[in-house]
């Protein structure tokens, strides 16, 4: 793999020479507009990327956009791989891989998620202070790649303290009500059931969603820093009174698009 990681690494240098990004981005669903805001950016499809997987998932551009946000040299995945799409998860991390072998020594990376806890409703934001994976494999598992990180990599301080709290600090600054907590990954693509998400709830965790953990999991195998953040998109299942739909989430994401953003740019300016 790590051969394919560096071949994808020196197609993206061929199309932006001498580009090493600060931060690597990763834009969830309804979320990817961010990456159009970038200035003196260069945006490659991701089916220009030698070896790179192609997302298939509404929502999700699929391009890889460098640039400048927040005064920060970011490159911005405008849509990731899911499990749920027949990748294994070492494929949804391999983005994440290559922007690390790119340079990148922070991921940013925002998702689209269902509120358990109370308070979580449509449109609130969630900064993530850590996650539960109990299922399908790790985006570890196989041999060890040496060049990005060690064989059992501690996941103690997976979501970096210190971005946390310049979070805190960047959205009391904008006014926007930030809440923080546990994201627990279910492989999708169905929504969970009521009884899933009674279970999710007694097992500590604050927000639910398909994505994201596979490519924390990687960052912090390789040593990145790491910022995540959830726009709540709908009550999880049986705490809502209709069933879920990708068009509640992807509505949500657009009209919550203006605070998003404007909390994910102040957060790279304080960076
Ligand atoms: N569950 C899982 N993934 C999601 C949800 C949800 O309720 N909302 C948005 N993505």
């Amino acid at each position: 793999m790590i051969n394919q990681l560096r071949a994808s690494v020196a197609s993206i240098q061929a199309r932006a020479p001498g580009f090493v990004p600060e931060v690597a981005l990763v834009l969830g669903s309804g979320l990817g507009f961010l990456g159009d805001e970038c200035q003196n950016a260069v945006s490659i499809p991701y089916g220009e990327i030698g070896h790179f997987p192609v997302s298939t998932a509404p929502g999700h551009a699929g391009r890889l956009v460098l640039g400048e946000l927040g005064g920060k040299r970011v490159a911005v995945m405008q849509g990731r791989f899911h499990y749920y799409e027949g990748y294994d998860t070492a494929t949804a991390a391999y983005g994440v891989r290559t922007l690390r072998l790119l340079g990148a020594k922070t991921l940013l990376v925002t998702n689209a998620a269902g509120g358990v806890s109370e308070g979580l409703e449509p449109g609130v934001i969630l900064n993530i202070t850590d996650h539960i994976k109990f299922f399908d494999e790790s985006p570890l598992r196989g041999e060890n790649i040496p060049e990005l990180g060690t064989r059992f990599p501690g996941m103690s301080y997976t979501y970096t303290p210190e971005l946390r709290h310049k979070a805190r600090l960047a959205a009391q600054e904008l006014n926007i009500p930030l809440y923080s907590g546990v994201y627990m990954y279910f492989p999708g693509p169905q929504y969970e059931t009521p009884a899933e998400i009674r279970a999710a709830k007694t097992l500590g965790a604050d927000a639910v969603g398909m994505s994201t953990v596979p490519e924390v999991i990687a960052a912090a195998h390789a040593g990145m820093e790491i910022l995540g953040f959830s726009l709540i998109c709908n009550m999880a299942a049986g705490l809502q009174t209709h069933e879920l739909s990708e068009q509640e989430v992807l509505d949500t994401a657009e009209k919550s698009k203006g605070q998003f953003s404007q909390l994910i740019i102040k957060c790279l300016e304080e960076m």
